[in-house]
């Protein structure tokens, strides 16, 4: 029998919320959603520089900025209450919120396990566990898409805690698309590689890692990531944020489950 589905709403009439917006592909995507005429969420660690991502968009009435550590339930459950109370409900999630610890196996500690996995796998589930609460007491369908990783299907060296959680994430993109279709709710994926502008990432060790790898200078990688696409373009936040607004679009209305690459191709 075929269910008949809750339209889903224009991104001018949409709430949307966005885990570690106040930097890089987080920011880029907020910003976007704002501009496409949603209210934004801007969640992250840092309250301070959630704010000020937040001001750069424009007053509270469409963008504020709230504290959150997506590992913590409690404190998902708060933040998602200052979305509601803040724009009455909401409708469209970014689980972005990330971070990459570059180790090798033999360095990997437990510690860098727990960190990448409490933050990634078990934070985008908790964050989808509360938002989809919301969103089917809502009755009126909604969006979840996950910033997973090139890294969750291919395979490199110093990756082995990261690449996991984020191949976790992936496949709860199909398990939730499996669950929440009912509700008209679709989850959605996009898988960005070497995004160097704009990421903190990069300047938390990974970037120097990752050119210590490859034998260029940081301020380089951009460039030499760049040279590995099938289209030799560095891939930019803004190109992962327009990714996640075409997933969320009127348009895209019967796509769930789906990972799009933001890669610039990745050479077989
Ligand atoms: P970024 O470091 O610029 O931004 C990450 C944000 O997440 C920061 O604002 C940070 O405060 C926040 N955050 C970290 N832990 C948190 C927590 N427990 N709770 C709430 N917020 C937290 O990083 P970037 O590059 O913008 O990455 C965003 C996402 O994209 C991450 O999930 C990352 O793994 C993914 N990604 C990035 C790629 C890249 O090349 N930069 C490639 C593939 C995936």
């Amino acid at each position: 029998k075929l269910q008949r589905m809750p339209k889903p709403k224009p991104l001018a009439t949409r709430v949307a919320l966005v885990t570690g917006a106040a930097s890089g592909i987080g920011k880029a995507t907020a910003e976007k959603l704002a501009a496409e005429g949603a209210c934004v969420v801007i969640a992250d660690l840092s309250l301070e520089n959630a704010q000020a991502a937040a001001a750069e968009i424009g007053s509270t009435d469409v963008a504020v900025g709230v504290h959150v550590d997506v590992s913590s339930a409690d404190a998902v459950q708060s933040m998602v209450e200052a979305a509601v109370l803040a724009f009455g409900g909401v409708d469209l999630v970014v689980n972005n919120a990330g971070l990459s610890l570059s180790r090798s196996l033999l360095e990997t500690t437990e510690k860098d396990w727990d960190l990448q996995h409490d933050v990634m796998a078990k934070g985008s589930f908790l964050v989808a566990k509360a938002t989809a609460k919301v969103m089917i007491e809502q009755e009126m369908g909604g969006d979840i898409v996950y910033i997973s990783s090139k890294n969750s299907i291919f395979a490199g060296p110093n990756n082995v805690a990261y690449g996991a959680a984020k191949a976790d994430q992936a496949h709860q993109v199909r398990l939730l698309a499996a669950e929440l279709g009912e509700h008209g709710i679709k989850v959605n994926g996009v898988n960005p590689d070497g995004v160097v502008q704009g990421s903190g990432i990069f300047a938390s060790g990974w970037g120097a890692n990752r050119a210590a790898v490859y034998g260029v200078e940081e301020k380089d990688l951009g460039k030499f990531y760049a040279q590995r696409t099938i289209l030799k373009r560095e891939v930019l936040p803004s190109n992962i944020a327009n990714a996640v607004f075409v997933l969320c679009s009127a348009e895209l209305s019967h796509t769930t489950g789906l990972h799009i690459p933001v890669d610039a191709g990745v050479a077989a």
